[in-house]
């Protein structure tokens, strides 16, 4: 089994709730509503992939061996990916912007077929020769929950999410790569609150997801993550900040 190795956020309090970052080999899922950050994240862990020095590993060997020219794939299925937003952030972590994109295949997926598709195309690309290690579909569940509406639909629905969970799991443990999935939130009755915020997907969802992440909005430009749920590190919450030059303390 190789080892696990970690990507940075770019927030080293995030970082710490994660014992030291985006671990590959298990997928990592961030909910929450509109603004709250996650596509930022996704965006910055394509930029924070380009730097040596944002990669944590257990064993030096990983690093020499499995990072040269790492690459990102970034399913998205809202049309949010934004490449001036990675040059942006390139620019404030000081590395070439350009290089970021050139390393990072976007694919559009305008239904759940087609994003289900690309991520067992992932494949491909490495048997290709790309040294695929980073793998994000912003949003995992939009495309479902538009398509499968209705009592009607969803054991259709959570079969399909459960198949497309199953591929991304065998990435990240067949090819040591991070994969991080967005999610929404919907509101669900909670006896004590009235009203809690849920992710989407149910177990499905929940129990393929290593780490899972609640977002929410705080002051100005800071944010709050709270991991939960995880088999191995303790419920804990970190604050980070979405400035001009990305995610940061
Ligand atoms: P949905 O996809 O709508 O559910 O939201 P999300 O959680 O993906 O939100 P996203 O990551 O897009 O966060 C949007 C927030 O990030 C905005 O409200 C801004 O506060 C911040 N943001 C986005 N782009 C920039 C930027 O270029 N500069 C700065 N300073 N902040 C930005
Ligand atoms: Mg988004």
């Amino acid at each position: 089994r190789k080892s696990v190795w970690r990507l940075s956020t770019g927030s080293k309090e995030l970082d710490e709730v994660l014992a030291g970052g985006l671990e590959s080999q298990s997928v990592t899922e961030f909910a929450g509503m509109y603004g709250s950050g996650k596509t930022q994240i996704m965006h910055q862990s394509c930029v924070n992939l380009q730097i040596a020095s944002k990669i944590f590993a257990e064993t030096e060997n990983v690093l020499e061996k499995e990072l040269p020219n790492p690459k990102s794939v970034y399913i998205d299925t809202e049309g949010t990916f934004r490449p001036e937003r990675i040059l942006q952030m390139a620019e404030g972590a000081g590395v070439d912007g350009q290089y970021v994109l050139d390393n990072t295949f976007v694919a559009r997926a305008y239904n759940s077929d087609m994003q289900m598709l690309f991520a067992e195309k992932i494949e491909d690309l490495i048997k290709g020769g790309n040294n695929i290690k980073l793998v994000i579909i912003d949003s995992l569940t939009s495309a479902f929950r538009n398509e499968f509406t209705g009592r009607g639909k969803l054991a259709e629905r959570q079969q399909k999410l459960g198949r497309h969970m199953a591929t991304l799991n065998k990435l990240a443990d067949l090819h040591n790569c991070v994969v991080l999935v967005t999610n929404q939130v919907a509101a669900k009755p909670d006896a004590f609150f009235g009203v809690a915020e849920q992710a989407i997907g149910g177990h499905v969802v929940g129990h393929a997801a290593t780490f899972r992440f609640f977002l929410r909005k705080s002051k100005g430009d800071k944010r709050v993550a709270k991991l939960y749920d995880s088999p191995h590190l303790p419920d804990s919450e970190a604050v980070f900040r979405i400035t001009e030059k990305g995610i940061q303390d």
